[in-house]
């Protein structure tokens, strides 16, 4: 598994400003946007690009534009849709998918309640969309998903992780290269509850409000 944490002033800015507990809904999901944006920057650093032929002004010459087959965004709801438009906004060419999975709150293990998603995802990049990487039971179970369908790559964009998380997800895909993880900042543990500490309280509260 390849690990990067974004190392910005902007990005720690608006992470300080997230993790506030004063900060109302519209703000937290304006910011999260804004955030998704410098991550999906990273994560993309990869995409693969295909050779065309240009004419400028001036002369031929060759660029690149994003590859066949599109990438695949899919973002883990409820959560994951907070950074769906940041993340197109970057890549308005994918097309997106969408997973539905929660946390067992007594045996804290991903269960997969909604799917939309192509059977095959064969030589697709896919870019996971969760905010808070805790457990790392979700992610897992998402990579596997995902996988299992052929995708070529898994990049998952994520706002927070906790090393135990971090540890479980890389424990389970090994040295593979074709997984990686783009986080804002890595956090100290989680409680007793899986809630990340610091953190910023549940994501997908904070963003649409308690259900
Ligand atoms: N999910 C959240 O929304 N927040 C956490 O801290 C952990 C999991």
């Amino acid at each position: 598994m390849r690990l990067h944490v974004a190392d910005h002033p902007l990005v720690a800015h608006k992470l300080t400003v997230l993790r506030d507990v004063r900060t109302p809904s519209p703000t937290f999901r304006l910011l999260v946007d804004e955030l998704v944006t410098l991550l999906a920057y990273e994560a993309t650093r990869d995409v693969k690009v295909a050779t065309v032929d240009i004419t400028t002004p001036v002369t031929e010459t060759q660029g690149v534009k994003i590859a066949d087959p599109r990438p695949m965004i899919v973002p883990i709801l409820r959560a994951g849709l907070g950074m769906l438009d940041g993340m197109t906004r970057l890549l308005p060419t994918a097309e997106v998918g969408f997973l539905g999975m929660q946390r067992d709150e007594t045996t804290l293990e991903a269960v997969t309640y909604a799917n939309r998603l192509p059977e095959d995802l064969s030589g697709r990049q896919c870019f996971l969309l969760d905010p808070m990487l805790a457990t790392g039971g979700t992610l897992v179970a998402a990579i596997d998903y995902l996988t299992a369908r052929g995708a070529s790559d898994v990049t998952a964009v994520c706002l927070l992780a906790a090393p135990e998380g971090l540890k479980v997800v890389e424990d389970h895909v090994g040295d593979r290269a074709d997984v990686s993880v783009v986080v804002a900042a890595v956090d100290e543990r989680l409680n007793d509850k899986a809630y990340i500490v610091p953190g910023l309280g549940d994501a997908g509260d904070r963003l649409y409000g308690v259900v």
